[in-house]
C-alpha cells in the first residue's frame, strides 16, 4: 500500500487528548495531523443527530440517562468536557449538522458511524447539504445500518465495522456494493486482508488501543486505522518512510 494514502481517522476526534466527539476533539485532532475523522451519531429524542458514541450520556458528561430520552436543547445543559479534564468544562454535545458546516468541506476522509438504526436518511441528508467531495464513508457495526444506507444512496462509500475478516462477512459486503471492510487490529491477520483485498475491499482497523498494536498492524495492506492518537501514527508513517 502506498502510505502516501493512508488515512489517520481520528478516532472520536483525538480522544487521547481531548473529550472524545466533541469539537475541541476533532481540532485537536487535525492539529495533530490526521488526515481522517471518525465519530458516532446518536439521535435525541427530538430527532436531532448528534455526536456521541454511548447509549447514555452518564460516564462523558455531568447528566445521566438515556441519549434518546433528552431532547438536543436540554442535552446542551449539560457539561460534555469536565469528566475529561476540568479544562474543557464548556465543551457541549455536538450537533451532527453543525459538525457538517464546519469539517465536511475540509481535504479529509470521514468515518461516519452510526450507532442506531432509523437515522440513515437524515445522516445521509445532512451530508449531502455539506459534502464537497467524496471521501465520506458510512459506517456501521449494524450491518443493516449500511444495507439501508445503500438503498438510500447507490453512490456512497460504506464501510462495515466487524470483528474478523471472513468469506461470508466479505460475500455481504459485496451484496450491497460496500467499499472497506473494518476488522479489529488484535484479531487480523495477513491472510484476512489479502481475502478483503482479492474482492476488491479495502481494510480499515479499529481497536488500535496502544502503540503496540498500532506498529503490529501498520505494515499491513490497509488503507488506514482509526486511532487515540494520530500524531502517533503521524509519526511513525514519517520515520518508515525516511
Ligand atoms: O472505527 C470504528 C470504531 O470507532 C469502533 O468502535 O466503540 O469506537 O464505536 P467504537
Ligand atoms: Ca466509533
Amino acid at each position: 500500500m502506498e502510505k502516501n494514502n493512508y488515512i489517520i481517522y481520528a478516532h472520536r476526534g483525538a480522544l487521547a487528548y481531548a473529550p472524545e466527539n466533541t469539537k475541541i476533539a476533532f481540532e485537536k485532532a487535525l492539529e495533530l495531523n490526521a488526515n481522517g475523522i471518525e465519530l458516532d451519531l446518536q439521535k435525541t429524542k427530538d430527532g436531532k443527530l448528534v455526536i456521541f458514541h454511548d447509549d447514555i450520556i452518564d460516564n462523558k458528561s455531568n447528566g445521566k440517562g438515556k441519549i434518546s430520552d433528552y431532547t438536543y436543547q436540554e442535552l446542551l445543559n449539560f457539561d460534555f468536557g469536565s469528566w475529561f479534564d476540568s479544562k474543557y468544562k464548556n465543551e457541549k454535545i455536538l450537533l451532527f449538522e453543525d459538525f457538517a458546516k464546519e469539517f465536511l468541506d475540509k481535504d479529509l476522509t470521514f468515518a461516519i458511524e452510526l450507532k442506531v438504526l432509523g437515522i440513515e436518511e437524515n445522516t445521509l441528508d445532512i451530508i449531502n447539504k455539506y459534502k464537497t467531495h467524496d471521501n465520506i464513508y458510512i459506517t456501521s457495526f449494524l450491518y443493516e445500518a449500511i444495507e439501508n444506507t445503500r438503498e438510500l444512496n447507490k453512490n456512497i462509500k460504506l464501510s462495515w465495522l466487524v470483528s474478523k475478516i471472513n468469506k461470508e462477512n466479505v460475500n455481504k459486503l459485496l451484496k450491497i456494493k460496500g467499499q472497506q471492510i473494518c476488522p479489529k487490529a488484535e484479531l487480523v491477520s495477513k491472510e484476512d486482508i489479502d481475502l478483503a483485498n482479492k474482492n476488491g475491499l479495502g481494510v480499515r482497523l479499529w481497536g488500535i488501543y496502544n502503540e503496540e498494536i498500532m506498529k503490529r498492524v501498520y505494515k499491513f495492506n490497509i488503507e488506514g486505522m482509526t486511532v487515540n492518537f494520530p500524531d502517533k501514527l503521524y509519526e511513525l508513517i514519517k520515520k518508515e518512510k525516511m
